[in-house]
C-alpha cells in the first residue's frame, strides 16, 4: 500500500511523487502516464522545468481515459523568481493552472528564497534582494483563494523558515528541500518536524550520486533491494515524502516499490554515518551583486 503524510492544512501528501525537472518536453507525457499508471498520485512540477504544458497535457488524458480522478492526485508547482512580486504571483499561478489544464494545485512552493528582475534569467546582474514576508502575504492570498490547497516554500534553511514562521499568518505546510543520505538534512528536519512543516525530498537520489555510495549498496545488498529503493525507503522512515526523477519504465516502477518492507535499526544506523555534504549548491545565486556573497550566506551556514 502507497503512504502518505499528514499536512498541517489536514490534507495528506503521497509519500512518492514524481519529479518532472530535467524531463524534456517530449518525454514528460509519457513518463507521467506511465507513472500515474504504476500508482503514483503525486507529480512534482514548475514552470522553471520548461514542460508544464506537455504536463498538463498528459494529466487531461489520464483522467479522460479514467486512469485517475483529479481528486486522486497530488499536483505541486512553484512559483519562480522572477515572479515573488505580490502582483506577479496571482498572474504565475494562473499561468501554471492554465498550462496543466487544472484549476487548483494540491501545492504551491516559492521555488527558493532567490528573486531575478521580471521576465529575466539568472545571470547575476538579475539577482535582486528578496522581500520574503511580502511574497508570502500573496501566496497567504491563493491559499485563501483556494487556488492553491496548500503552500510552500523550497530550499529554505533552519533561519529562513524561522524567519517566515514568525510572520506568517498561514504557516508554510511544507519545505521542500535537497534531502537524500549524502545530505541528510538532520537540523532542518527536526526544525520542520518540531514546527509541523513537512520535510519533502527533491534529489532523493542526491541526482544518482547516492547510488554508488559504498555504504548504500552493501546495505542494499543485506537487504535484496537496490540502491535507489534503499536511499527512497530511508527518507519515508524519516518521515519525508521523496520524489524521484526517472523517465525509464522499470526504474519508475522499482522507484515506487518501496512499501511492504522497512530498513531494521541497525541498518538506519549505518545509513545515519554516510559522510555528509551538500551536492546542490546553487553557486549562480552567490555573487558580489547578489544579497548573497558567500555559499554561508545562501546556506545560513548549512553547507
Ligand atoms: N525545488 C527545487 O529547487 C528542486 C531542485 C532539484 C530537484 N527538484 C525536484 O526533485 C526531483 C528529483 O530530483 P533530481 O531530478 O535532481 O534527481 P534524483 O531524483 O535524485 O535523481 C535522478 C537521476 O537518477 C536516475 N535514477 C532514477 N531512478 C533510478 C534508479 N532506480 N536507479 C538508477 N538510477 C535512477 C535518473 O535517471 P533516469 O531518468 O535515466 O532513470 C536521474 O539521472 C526533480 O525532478 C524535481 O521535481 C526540485
Amino acid at each position: 500500500m502507497a503512504g502518505s503524510f499528514a499536512l498541517n492544512t489536514g490534507a495528506s501528501i503521497p509519500s512518492v511523487g514524481l519529479g518532472t525537472w530535467q524531463i524534456k518536453p517530449e518525454v514528460v507525457g509519457d513518463t507521467i502516464y506511465a507513472a500515474v499508471k504504476a500508482g503514483y498520485r503525486h507529480i512534482d512540477c514548475a514552470p522553471a522545468y520548461s514542460n508544464e504544458t506537455e504536463v498538463g497535457l498528459a494529466l487531461k488524458k489520464l483522467f479522460e481515459d479514467g486512469v485517475a480522478k483529479r481528486e486522486e492526485l497530488f499536483i505541486t508547482s512553484k512559483l519562480w523568481s522572477g515572479n515573488h512580486a505580490p502582483e506577479d504571483v496571482p498572474e504565475a499561478i494562473d499561468t501554471t493552472l492554465k498550462d496543466l489544464q487544472l484549476d487548483y494545485l494540491d501545492l504551491f512552493l516559492i521555488h527558493g528564497p532567490i528573486r531575478i528582475r521580471k521576465g529575466t534569467t539568472h545571470i547575476p546582474e538579475n539577482l535582486i534582494p528578496t522581500d520574503i514576508p511580502a511574497t508570502w502575504g500573496a501566496m497567504e492570498k491563493l491559499y485563501d483563494s483556494g487556488k492553491a490547497r496548500a503552500i510552500g516554500v523550497s530550499n529554505f534553511t533552519c533561519k529562513k523558515m524561522e524567519d517566515l514562521l514568525a510572520v506568517a499568518r498561514v504557516p508554510p505546510a511544507v519545505n521542500q528541500v535537497e534531502c537524500h543520505l549524502i545530505w541528510q538534512q538532520a537540523k532542518l528536519r527536526e526544525l520542520c518536524q518540531s514546527r509541523g512543516v513537512h520535510l519533502s525530498a527533491h534529489s532523493p537520489l542526491g541526482e544518482a550520486s547516492v547510488l554508488s555510495n559504498p555504504v548504500v549498496i552493501s546495505v542494499a545488498e543485506k537487504l535484496q533491494k537496490t540502491p535507489a529503493q534503499v536511499a527512497l525507503r530511508w527518507s519515508l522512515q524519516m518521515g519525508q515524502s521523496v520524489l524521484p526523477k526517472s523517465t525509464n519504465e522499470a526504474r519508475i516502477k522499482e522507484n515506487f516499490d518501496i512499501f511492504d518492507w522497512s530498513i531494521p535499526k541497525d541498518l538506519m544506523a549505518e545509513l545515519s554515518g554516510i559522510k555528509q555534504e551538500r551536492l546542490l549548491k546553487a553557486e549562480f545565486a552567490v555573487h558580489p551583486l547578489s544579497i548573497y556573497k558567500t555559499l554561508e550566506d545562501l546556506w545560513d551556514g548549512e553547507i
